[in-house]
């Protein structure tokens, strides 16, 4: 356990005094008339999402995501929807190693997570004692960055005397559609498809979540950034696996679907990717292909990948009787997946929801709408509160299911 008011080095200490908040300070009228706008790295866009209005009261929510290499704040209001959001995105400073470093992925966020929450504040022209809650990630992840977020979070819910509520990061990821412009409306089947996670939900309500399915070794996103470094290709591996392939031919190379023959027989929907990752590294070793058969070579792994995740995913439509999916999580991102998910999914008469493009990848504005849903109506008390103390801890290894 740590005690954001113990270390002075924390970053968790000096938020209070950085940001300029008092403990205990008088809640002034609430002035958000004018915030129709959110902010991102590249500029000021128009609110998209508005839910409709709930019976409780409005609530102002921060949300702090720092659980790998992305540095993601947002403000997020329960009945004007995002009002700002800022990212600040460690690619390229993990970029020469290959992969993330996670001693320098911490002390980054520590740069820069004050400064991204001031921007928020500044964009959405709001006060920090205007928020009823901070929002942040406490799993799973990379454990030194998951505490640079939480001991801020923590500090700051400290010194405006509100409740801090620790989001499991798949959650933000889950309920991440509700973003958009046309949201789906629960129950609905997730496919969670992270750089650490391939998982097939039948998602209730918040916090409802039955587990019809799972890898049982590598991730989706894992086994792009693997093959991607087998073929050659920086970091992150995904995008860039996903690009060359748009120049490959997927027929040309024939690779193995893993799990997906028997599915019919057994009814399982877990997944295995790791023959699929060792097929193309045996491909490799034996070939050793250029450019153009690198290209082929890219196309076929993310056919084999894209024909798993869809069959799978149609179905666990099938299996729950749901005809609503919704896709979550940096592969998400996929364009390849996004074309035969729409194809398969309009053949069966059921519709696929994903996350606006900005929102499939790690950010602080997923991490405050789930915090915004969870002390709306869910039932969820907020984990902390001014009464109950700040004491906080972080989870870098937590299953979405004992979730509650
Ligand atoms: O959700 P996310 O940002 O972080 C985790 O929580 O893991 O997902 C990152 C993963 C990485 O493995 C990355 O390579 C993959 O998502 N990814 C993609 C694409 N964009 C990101 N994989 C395939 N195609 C993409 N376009
Ligand atoms: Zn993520």
């Amino acid at each position: 356990m740590f005690h954001p008011d113990l270390s002075l080095e924390s970053p968790g200490l000096r938020v209070a005094a950085a940001l300029g908040s008092g403990r205990g300070s008088v809640l002034g009228p609430r002035r958000l008339q004018k915030v129709a706008y959110y902010g991102c790295e590249s500029g000021i866009f128009p609110v998209k999402y508005k839910p409709e209005p709930r019976p409780l009261p409005p609530m102002l929510i921060l949300g702090i995501e720092t659980s790998c290499d992305e540095t993601g704040i947002a403000l997020y209001h329960s009945e004007r929807g995002l009002l700002a959001h800022a990212l600040h995105t460690q690619v390229a400073m993990h970029q020469e190693y290959g992969g993330v470093v996670p001693e320098l992925a911490s002390r980054d966020h520590i740069r820069r997570v004050l400064p991204l929450i001031r921007r928020v504040m500044r964009e959405a022209g709001a006060a920090l004692q205007e928020i009823d809650a901070v929002a942040y990630t406490q799993g799973p992840g990379l454990a030194g960055a998951l505490l640079v977020g939480t001991s801020v979070a923590n500090a700051l819910a400290f010194t405006l005397g509100i409740p801090a509520l620790g989001i499991h990061h798949l959650e933000g990821h889950l309920l991440s559609p509700l973003l958009a412009s046309n949201p789906p409306k629960f129950p609905f089947v997730a496919l969670l498809v992270s750089g650490g996670h391939t998982q097939l939900m039948r998602v209730a309500g918040v916090g409802e979540y039955e587990l019809l399915g799972e890898t049982v070794d590598d991730a989706a996103g894992e086994a792009f950034d693997k093959t991607a470094n087998l073929l050659g290709l920086g970091y992150p591996g995904g995008p860039a696996l996903a690009q060359l392939a748009g120049q490959g031919r997927a027929g040309q190379y024939k690779l193995p679907r893993p799990m997906l023959e028997q599915m019919h027989r057994t009814g399982n929907l877990d997944f295995s990717f790791s023959g699929l990752k060792t097929a193309v590294l045996l491909l490799v070793r034996k070939e050793a292909p250029d450019a153009a058969a690198k290209a082929d070579v890219a196309a076929s792994f993310q056919e084999a990948i894209v024909d798993v995740l869809v069959a799978k995913s149609m179905y666990a439509l099938e299996q729950t009787g749901l005809n609503q999916l919704v896709v979550a999580g940096g592969v998400g991102a996929n364009r390849r997946l996004r074309e035969r998910l729409d194809r398969a999914a309009a053949e069966e008469g059921c519709s696929v929801f994903y996350p606006e493009f900005e929102f499939c990848t790690d950010n602080g504005a997923m991490i405050a709408l789930a915090g915004a849903l969870r002390m709306q109506g869910s039932g969820v008390k907020a984990e902390k509160s001014a009464e109950g103390g700040y004491a906080f801890n972080v989870k870098p290894r937590w299953g979405l299911s004992t979730l509650v």
